[in-house]
C-alpha cells in the first residue's frame, strides 16, 4: 500500500478500484465542466497570510455547526450511489464521521436507507431530503428520519431537474450496474469490490424502493425521478417541507445572494452555498467566489456553510476564513471510500484535519474560532460586481 499523504493519493487508488461508471459519476461535472473546474481552481486563486513568531502551541479546530459539537467545521455531503463506491459505503462513511466528530449527511439516492444507517451507528445524522412533487413519500421521509432521529434535515434546491453528465449518458449508469460487454470486462477488473458487493443485499435505492408508489426496480427509479422531482418547486413549498420538520434545517445549493435571503425569510437554520459540485449549472459561480456576496447579504440572519471545490484544509481554512462557519465534502471522502472503505473515510479526514491545523498554525492562530479574513489575500474583483 502506498503512503498517502493527501486526498489526490485516495482519487488515485479509487480509480483503480472503483469501476469506472462509478468513479466517473463521482468525478463528473455537468456539460463542459467549467464550474466543476473552477470550484477547485478558484480557490487556488486565493492566498494566506503566513505568520511567525506567534504561539502556535496547543491547538484547537474544535467549532460548531448549527449549534452541534465537531471536531472540526467540515461535514460529509450528501452523495447519491454512495453504496456503489464501496458495499454499504454510507453505513461506512457515517461510523467513520461519527468516530471523528464530524457530521455526516445521508442523500435521498443512497443505497441503505435511513434506517439502514440509523442501526449501524451510534450517533444522529442529518437527512438530506430531495423536493419531490410526491406529497406521500415526502411526508414519511420526513417521518423516517425523525424516527431515525436524525438531528438535521438538509433540503436541496438546486435540483429540480438533473444537470446532464456526459459520462454518465454514455456509461449507462444504474445501480445495480447493468450487465453490458463493456461493463462486464470492467467490473471484471475490480475483484475486491466485486466481492465485497456480493456479501451485501444493499445494491439499489433503498431510500426509494418499496417506499415510493410505483418503484420496483431501479429501471424505473430513473423514469421516476425524472417524473417525481418537482420542478414546481417554489419557496411556499418549501416552507411546508419547514413546518414537516420541526429539527434544524439546512438549505443546500444556494449560489445568489436573492434566494439566500429567501432561504432566512423560510426560516432554515443554515444554508449551503453549493452549486451542487459543479454538477447542475455549468458555467455558474464557483462557490468560493459566490461566497462573500452571500454573506453580505443575509448578514448575521442565518448560518452559512459552503461546498463545492474542498479538496483540502488549506480550503477548509480560505471558506472559513472568509466567513463560513462549515464547509461540506463530498468528492474528497468519496475517493477515500472507494479507495479503503472506513478506513479511507477516516484517512481523507485525517489528511484534511492534519492540513487544516498545521495551515491554521503557520497563519498565526491556534484555535479556527478565531481565524479571519485577515489571513486571507484574495484578489480585488475575485467576489466582485459584475455586469
Ligand atoms: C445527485 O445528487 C447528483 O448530483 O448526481
Amino acid at each position: 500500500m502506498p503512503v498517502i499523504t493527501n486526498i489526490d493519493d485516495l482519487k488515485r487508488i479509487h480509480r483503480r478500484r472503483v469501476p469506472k461508471m462509478f468513479y466517473d459519476y463521482c468525478e463528473s461535472g455537468s456539460w463542459s465542466e467549467q464550474t466543476f473546474r473552477e470550484n477547485t481552481s478558484d480557490f487556488d486563486q486565493i492566498y494566506l497570510r503566513q505568520r511567525v513568531a506567534i504561539d502556535m502551541a496547543n491547538r484547537s479546530t474544535r467549532t460548531q455547526m448549527i449549534g452541534q459539537d465537531v471536531a472540526m467545521p467540515v461535514a460529509l455531503a450528501p452523495v447519491g450511489l454512495t453504496g456503489m463506491q464501496s458495499a454499504d459505503g454510507e453505513i461506512k462513511a457515517a461510523r467513520a464521521a461519527e468516530k471523528f466528530g464530524v457530521p455526516y449527511c445521508l442523500s435521498t439516492m443512497s443505497i441503505c436507507s435511513i434506517e439502514d444507517v440509523a442501526e449501524n451507528t451510534s450517533k444522529p445524522f442529518w437527512m438530506q431530503v430531495y423536493t419531490l412533487r410526491d406529497d406521500d413519500f415526502m411526508k414519511r421521509l420526513f417521518d423516517r428520519a425523525k424516527a431515525a432521529k436524525c438531528s438535521a434535515a438538509v433540503i436541496t434546491v438546486d435540483l429540480q431537474l438533473l444537470g446532464q453528465r456526459h459520462k454518465d449518458l454514455k456509461n449507462g449508469l444504474t445501480a445495480p450496474p447493468k450487465l453490458t460487454p463493456k461493463s462486464v470486462a470492467n467490473l471484471a477488473t475490480k475483484v475486491r469490490w466485486g466481492l465485497e458487493m456480493l456479501q451485501t443485499e444493499r445494491r439499489t435505492f433503498r431510500n426509494i424502493i418499496g417506499h415510493a408508489q410505483n418503484v420496483t426496480n431501479p429501471r424505473s427509479l430513473t423514469e421516476w425521478t425524472a417524473q417525481s422531482f418537482d420542478q414546481s418547486l417554489n419557496w411556499d413549498r418549501i416552507r411546508e417541507f419547514r413546518r414537516m420538520w420541526d429539527g434544524p434545517l439546512i438549505i443546500k445549493g444556494i449560489i445568489d445572494p436573492r434566494d439566500a435571503l429567501e432561504a432566512c425569510n423560510v426560516g432554515a437554520d443554515a444554508i449551503v452555498v453549493s452549486n451542487h459540485g459543479g454538477r447542475q449549472l455549468d458555467g455558474a459561480l464557483s462557490s468560493i467566489r459566490a461566497l462573500e456576496p452571500i454573506l453580505d447579504a443575509v448578514g448575521d440572519k442565518i448560518e452559512v456553510h459552503l461546498d463545492s471545490g474542498i479538496r483540502s484544509g488549506q480550503d477548509v481554512l480560505k471558506a472559513v476564513a472568509m466567513g463560513a462557519k462549515g464547509v461540506w465534502i463530498g468528492r474528497a471522502y468519496v475517493y477515500g471510500l472507494g479507495a479503503m472503505g472506513e478506513a479511507g473515510v477516516t484517512k481523507a479526514l485525517e489528511v484534511i484535519h492534519k492540513e487544516l491545523d498545521m495551515s491554521m498554525a503557520l497563519c498565526g492562530h491556534r484555535d479556527v474560532n478565531t481565524v479571519d479574513r485577515d489571513i486571507l489575500m484574495v484578489p480585488k474583483g475575485f467576489s466582485g460586481e459584475w455586469g
